[in-house]
């Protein structure tokens, strides 16, 4: 198996999407010594966002594209490379805005990409889109400020980073994604206390099922 570790982070030791990616993996990697673990920490390297010339060069047809048009992909397809490696994504997402935060989406403009993570052909009769993604499952790992963002929460309707990243990752053919959330970072104290421990708990027992089907 290949798994690709991700966190998205700004915070280094006060992140809690980093210590739950950091438990899953560390959970994963005692149970899987021989799997190879690659790392992106877009936090502590952040990636530039699309220009013109990313997105003239990516609607190029790859045979008639420049040699300033691939230099302008390389950072993108190193990064599809990577992601087509992987078997399992775990993903460390910090809930900003409501939404996911720039980073991440900076990285989710790298590696949708037409030719590459998803076809497009008008001709088609049902959907002009393909994924061309297959065989993955990624496990997003979120924390949040406030609570109640949750399915069948009373903030629910304002969590647009689940449907987001269920939208565009399925979009290019991830659709196997499991959720988990830890909340109240903004209150601290016992509601923060449980709900990091659930979330901690989860991911391990994900960790733990995982390699028990592979
Ligand atoms: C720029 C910014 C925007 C945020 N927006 C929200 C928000 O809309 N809703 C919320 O519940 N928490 C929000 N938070 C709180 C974070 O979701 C929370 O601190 C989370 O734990 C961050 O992830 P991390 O611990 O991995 O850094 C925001 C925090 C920052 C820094």
């Amino acid at each position: 198996m290949q798994l690709l570790h991700i966190d998205s982070s700004p915070r280094r030791a006060r992140s809690h999407t980093r210590q739950l990616s950091s438990s899953f993996v560390n959970e994963w990697q005692i149970r899987n010594p021989h799997d190879t673990i690659a790392r992106r920490d877009l936090g502590a390297d952040p990636l530039p966002h699309v220009t013109e010339e990313w997105i003239a060069a990516a609607f190029t047809p790859p045979n008639e594209r420049t040699e300033t048009m691939q230099t302008a992909l390389r950072i993108s397809d190193e990064l599809i490379d990577e992601l087509l490696k992987a078997d399992l994504i775990v993903a460390g997402i910090p809930f900003y805005n409501f939404g996911m935060p720039s980073g991440f989406k900076a990285y989710v403009d790298q590696i949708v990409r037409i030719g590459r993570t998803f076809a497009f052909d008008p001709n088609l009769p049902e959907s002009p889109y393909t994924p061309l993604v297959k065989g993955k499952r990624m496990i997003a790992l979120i924390s949040r400020g406030d609570g109640g963002y949750e399915a069948g929460g009373p903030n629910e309707s304002m969590n647009h980073l689940d449907p987001h990243l269920r939208t565009v990752f399925g979009f290019i053919g991830i659709t196997d994604i499991e959720i988990i959330a830890a909340e109240n970072d903004e209150w601290g104290g016992q509601a923060l206390q449980d709900s990091l421990q659930n979330a901690l708990q989860r991911a391990q027992q994900i960790a733990v099922q995982e390699t028990s089907t592979c």
